[in-house]
């Protein structure tokens, strides 16, 4: 039997575990706040925006809404960053990409305060993950991790595939597999748009992550008997006249052959909300110096 791993369940679980943190927080006086900034009128960039929010709420963390016309300056985008930088009733801020052309996403990263960058995208949190001492893992490869710890997954000494080189996703989830500890020791193989024969690499994986962004790009005939099959994409394509979401893996052939799969929806992107709440209370717990007694989530 195919195990289709609850993204959905294993992210409740998460919020419920964290919720006694929050509330620790909040009695102690230092409600964590999460500070969105979002500067593009793209529907899906809403729609995430409106989830993050969302999900804060539900658990106690406060928000901050922030919104500036597509046509703004960057520096009035970086004037803005500058300002959450300082608040000190601000523990996590992010700011939503894609952001216009005109402005470099690089240049936004770089002006966030590194221990407010909740997203992890920071090249000081992206150096220190790599140097194996992070302070804020990005959140789908945490949730990624998170899934597996709490699905039973040993990583340890596994064949990790990883086939995807992004910033957010393939390089970070990369180096958690194979870095020390829980949830990591993996022995891991990174692909890529360059790599020649991508099926030879797939079918070795014991743990496959597709985080490629091309719809359905791995199928059954990809992927070892037995293997676990973690999908990152989530891809809007035309079907039959119908936009359906896909994932990067074909769920139906990659099913038949996996001994554990995520779906999509309902697989990792409930897990990656679920870890920017625990990175917001991390760092608010952090920037208060009050100890939430955070609970073992850091896998
Ligand atoms: N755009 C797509 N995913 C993300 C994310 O995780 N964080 C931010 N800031 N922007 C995104």
């Amino acid at each position: 039997m195919t195990d289709i791993i609850d993204g959905d369940a294993i992210a409740a679980a998460t919020r419920d575990e964290l919720s006694g943190a929050v509330e620790t927080l909040a009695d102690a006086g230092h409600r964590p706040t999460l500070a969105t900034v979002l500067m593009s009128p793209d529907p899906a960039s809403e729609t995430y925006i409106a989830m993050k929010q969302d999900d804060c709420e539900e658990l106690g963390i406060g928000t901050r809404d922030i919104r500036l016309d597509t046509d703004a300056s960057a520096e009035a985008l970086f004037e803005t960053i500058d300002e959450l930088n300082e608040d000190d009733s601000v523990d996590g801020l992010l700011v939503q990409s894609p952001v216009p052309d005109r402005v470099d996403y690089r240049e936004v990263v770089e002006r966030l305060d590194p221990r407010k960058d909740v997203d992890g995208f920071h090249p000081e949190n992206i150096g220190r993950l790599v140097a194996g001492y992070p302070r804020y893992k990005p959140c789908t490869p945490h949730g990624i991790q998170r899934m597996l710890a709490a699905t039973g997954i040993d990583t340890a000494g596994a064949h990790a595939v990883v086939i995807g080189r992004s910033r957010i996703v393939g390089k970070p989830m990369a180096n958690l597999l194979f870095g020390r500890g829980p949830g990591g020791n993996a022995t891991t193989t990174v692909c890529h748009s360059h790599t020649d024969d991508l099926a030879a690499k797939t079918r070795q994986a014991d743990i496959l992550v597709a985080a490629a962004g091309v719809p359905e790009l791995v199928d059954g005939s990809m992927i070892q008997e037995g293997a676990v099959v973690v999908d990152v994409g989530i891809n809007r394509v035309q079907r039959e006249g119908e936009s359906e979401l896909v994932g990067d893996v074909e769920f139906e052939s990659a099913r038949e052959v996996a001994g554990a799969i995520t779906p999509v929806p309902g697989g990792v992107g409930p897990m990656t909300r679920a870890m920017l709440l625990y990175n917001t209370t991390k760092a608010a717990s952090r920037q208060s110096g009050i100890d939430a007694d955070l609970p073992a989530l850091d896998v």
